[in-house]
């Protein structure tokens, strides 16, 4: 089999090209990205040197890019990762996740229906449902509850996942959708909560908790959202939507003094910062239909999966820093020199 997996130089994409080198040695992995700032392809180096390895630089935007790559590679199976992924960039300027989000995903459809791909799976988050109130722990997303969404960038995933529904209605397109809660783990980018903490902990910076840090995520370890994936592409259902998480939530507030202690850090160095717009209070995924139908089970318990993650940020030191060292300095000024 050959999988065109696109976003594959993001957080989430990389780790899911190692697991599928690593657990299915047989097939060819082609990764398409176009190298935005959360593209890196550091993160791919291991990989660069297989020959069941290859990177082409495009965006699924840009309908003769994509083209061009099916047309040389003539993918069986397409894994939409690409997107822009982070909630606070979508709020200072949505445009480009309309572009990418929306408009990449249809041109990348149109394009496994043109060279009749046999799967097209597209990674959706849970966002799409918006939010759960706090004093509700009783409620969770299931795959039945109506989309609901509150920032651009939730908007704009959500409007893909239902042009991915059109085409399997209309077209009998090949398609399976998930949506993942929050995940965590190696590669992810600096801008997200965990590792944000953990590298600003390092540095004995601030750390920069919105509101109360009273809101709460579903953390679930990448791997197992990797593997889930794996499952529903071998054996889920077309025209299906399956949520994947893992019952790990926790307050933001929680997850920040986890970090702190795992590292010995002091809790003063948590500064409670203006709250984001829109803000989501609760994520919270009920996974029953994936692990009844498919028989996925997360491997990985947060506290355990937060210890690996931390020693990982630690281990690999010359991953981060340059990124946090370059244009990313001026994002993070941007986003919290005045909060
Ligand atoms: P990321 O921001 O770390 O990586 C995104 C990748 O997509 C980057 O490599 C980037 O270069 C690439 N990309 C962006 N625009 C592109 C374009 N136009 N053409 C080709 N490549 C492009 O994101 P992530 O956290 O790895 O998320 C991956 C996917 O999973 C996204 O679709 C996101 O919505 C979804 N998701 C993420 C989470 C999470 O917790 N991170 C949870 C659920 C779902
Ligand atoms: O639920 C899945 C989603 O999870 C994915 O679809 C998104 O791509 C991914 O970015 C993530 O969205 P969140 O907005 O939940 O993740 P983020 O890491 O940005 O924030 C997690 C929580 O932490 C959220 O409540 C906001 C808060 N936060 C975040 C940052 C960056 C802070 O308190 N301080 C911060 O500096």
């Amino acid at each position: 089999m050959t999988i065109f997996v696109t976003g594959g130089a993001g957080f989430i994409g990389a780790n899911f090209i190692y697991y599928l080198l690593k657990n299915r040695p047989a097939d060819s992995v082609i990764c398409f990205d176009k190298l935005t700032y959360a593209g890196n392809l550091e993160t791919l180096a291991a990989a660069e040197p297989l020959p069941t390895f290859k990177f082409v630089r495009g965006d699924i935007s840009d309908r003769e890019e994509v083209y061009k790559a099916f047309e040389e590679f003539r993918p069986n199976v397409v894994v939409n990762f690409a997107a822009e992924s982070h909630v606070d960039r979508s709020i200072e300027d949505p445009g480009l996740f309309l572009k990418t989000n929306i408009i990449g995903t249809g041109i990348l459809m149109d394009a496994a229906r043109k060279f009749k791909v046999d799967r097209y799976h597209q990674v959706s988050t849970d966002e799409v449902y918006g939010d759960l109130p706090l004093d509700r722990p009783d409620l969770f997303f299931t795959e039945k509850t109506p989309i609901h969404t509150s920032s651009p960038y939730s908007a704009s995933k959500a409007s893909a996942d239902l042009l991915v529904q059109a085409y399997i209605r209309t077209y009998q397109f090949p398609a399976t959708i998930s949506r993942c809660s929050n995940n965590y783990g190696p590669y992810h980018f600096p801008e997200k909560l965990i590792p944000l903490m953990i590298i600003n902990a390092l540095n004995d910076k601030k750390l920069p908790v919105y509101g109360a840090g009273a809101n709460v995520r579903d953390w679930l370890y990448v791997e197992d959202h990797c593997s889930a994936i794996d499952l529903i592409l071998r054996k889920g259902t077309v025209g299906e939507i399956y949520n994947i998480g893992g019952h790990n939530e926790r307050t933001n507030l929680e997850v920040v003094k986890t970090i702190l202690k795992i590292l010995g850090k002091s809790e003063d160095l948590i500064e409670f910062v203006t709250d984001r717009k829109g803000h989501d209070l609760r994520y919270a995924i009920d996974p029953t239909k994936i692990e009844t139908e498919l028989g996925w089970t997360p491997k990985t318990k947060f506290d355990d999966g937060i210890k690996k993650t931390v020693a990982w940020y630690l281990d690999n030191k010359s991953w981060w820093e340059k990124i946090v060292s370059g244009e990313y300095q001026n994002y993070y000024e941007k986003m919290y020199g005045n909060r």
